[in-house]
């Protein structure tokens, strides 16, 4: 694996007038010589060196120290049209606007991805820097995901008035206005925060702190198999808080929330689910269980959650067609976007089998709606209501059905219509889980039920 440099010019302490505090990085120069993606692909026809990317920029910044916020570029810059290989004179300026209250400065991480479209699919390159505000200025390098092909450089710049939080006195400026350019100190290595399970430094089954975006902490359940690692993204189960997935509006399903665990009921967040696109190729597993018996196991592909501005939609392809998110009636859970019982994109609730399984039946009405999911075939919900188990029974009888209107927590497991033509099969699985992972599918043991007891 190639080391790719970051060039890391730092201009500390400077001594600029500037009203309140401040803390800002310069990014000042993108250099992709190769004009190559992440994985070696040429990004334009001619794939010869000197054609390089037409490059989009996503930065965030986080500052540790008191009373600082997150720092976020609105969305994505572009910042080349004419495949230069070298954006030199980029000046970027990734600033925090809620410095005034900071009393202390420590650091800050920086995170800055490029690639090749705004929806960053075509990774060109993805930088994690982490600078300590008693660092000295220096040359940093670090290892990145840019297997066999050419190194590409970032070089940035970063200033504040915030002294640093210490007993001694603050070192006098040492440049003042003109960016330092160079340094023939050793190169130090910054470790990468873990993106998912698999990227956890000896990972064990359990809760571990990973960084989606590679800068905000999420806690997430990790389960290590003899065949490759888990990050295990909803579940839902009688361990742990009995915790409601009702709500009402699509950004409820945004953030994470609930207890990760096995058996507890987690939801990762759909922002962090967006986060991991085009960082890897995640596949996804579902794991469906009635008590300790594995009902079923299904893979998909290529899983992908699409921006909050998209409604989160999900892409993935299924690895047998025609059940699970990939059962299809008038649509496919596959290709949906996220809905709620009160935001509706693509199917609406009175075109949902989810919660009109009974419509035809005047006597007792419409069901009632339950959880936030990507409704496009309403053959699936597992975030739906969490029933009791009775006896490893999981089918939902007719007369608790009729008592609460309300259909489980399911997922098709067949391909064609359910019961009387509806989309639904009337199961209520007691433990079910979503989980990425990356390793190579045809390792999985389809048979191993360990997550079911
Ligand atoms: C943050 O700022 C507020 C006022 O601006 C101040 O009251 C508070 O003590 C500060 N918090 C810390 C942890 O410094
Ligand atoms: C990970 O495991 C290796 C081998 O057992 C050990 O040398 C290393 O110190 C461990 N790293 C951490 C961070 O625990
Ligand atoms: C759900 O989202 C709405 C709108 O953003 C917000 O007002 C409400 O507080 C959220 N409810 C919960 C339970 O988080
Ligand atoms: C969870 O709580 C709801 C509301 O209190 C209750 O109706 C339901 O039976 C509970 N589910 C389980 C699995 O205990
Ligand atoms: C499960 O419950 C359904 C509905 O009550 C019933 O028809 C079925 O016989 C039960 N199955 C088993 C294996 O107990």
């Amino acid at each position: 694996m190639l080391k790719t440099s970051v060039l890391l010019a730092c201009l500390a302490f400077s001594t600029i007038a500037a009203d309140g505090n401040y803390f800002q990085v310069l990014i000042r120069e993108i250099d992709n010589p190769a004009g190559t993606l992440k994985n070696g692909q040429p990004c334009s026809n001619f794939g010869f060196l000197g054609a390089g990317c037409n490059t989009y920029m996503k930065a965030v910044a986080t500052a540790s120290g008191t009373n600082l916020s997150d720092i976020n570029l609105p969305d994505a810059v572009q910042i080349n049209k004419n495949m230069e290989t070298r954006v030199s004179n980029l000046n970027f300026v990734v600033s925090d606007g809620y410095l005034d209250s900071v009393d202390a400065f420590t650091g800050f991480d920086l995170r800055v991805r490029l690639a090749t479209e705004s929806n960053f699919i075509n990774i060109i390159d993805d930088y994690i820097i982490h600078v300590s505000s008693n660092q000295e200025q220096g040359v940093y390098t670090y290892t990145n995901l840019r297997d066999g092909t050419l190194p590409t450089t970032i070089s940035i710049a970063w200033s504040t008035n915030i002294a640093p939080q210490s007993t001694t006195a603050t070192p006098e400026p040492t440049t003042t206005g003109v960016p330092f350019t160079g340094s023939t100190a050793v190169p130090t290595t910054t470790p990468k925060p873990p993106v998912d399970c698999s990227e956890v430094v000896n990972v064990t089954t359990g809760v571990q702190t990973i960084y989606p975006d590679g800068m905000t902490p999420v806690s997430v359940y990790c389960d290590q198999t003899s065949y490759g690692t888990y990050t295990v993204i909803q579940s839902r189960g009688t361990t742990g808080q009995n915790i409601s997935f009702d709500f009402p509006s699509v950004s409820n399903y945004s953030a994470a929330f609930g207890d990760p665990g096995k058996g507890n009921n987690y939801w990762f967040g759909l922002d962090n689910m967006h986060a991991l696109n085009g960082v890897k190729p995640y596949a996804l597993q579902i794991d469906l269980c009635c008590g300790t018996k594995l009902i079923a196991k299904q893979i998909y592909h290529n899983f992908m959650v699409d921006t909050a501005a998209n409604n989160y939609k999900l892409t993935a392809t299924a690895d047998i067609s025609g059940v699970g998110l990939d059962y299809a009636s008038s649509g496919k859970d596959l290709a949906a976007q996220f809905s709620t019982f009160t935001e509706w994109h693509g199917k609406s609730k009175g075109t949902c089998d989810q919660f009109e399984f009974y419509d035809d039946a005047a006597d007792i009405g419409p069901s009632v709606a339950y959880g936030g999911w990507w409704y496009g075939s309403c053959g699936n919900n597992l975030n739906g209501f969490l029933y009791p188990s009775r006896a490893l029974n999981c089918t939902v009888p007719l007369e608790i059905f009729d008592q609460n209107k309300m259909l489980g927590v399911n997922m098709r497991t067949t391909p064609g219509q359910g019961p009387g033509g509806y989309d639904v099969d009337l199961q209520s699985y007691d433990r079910v889980r979503m989980a990425l992972f990356t390793f190579d599918s045809t390792t999985i043991d389809r048979t191993d039920s360990s997550f079911c007891s």
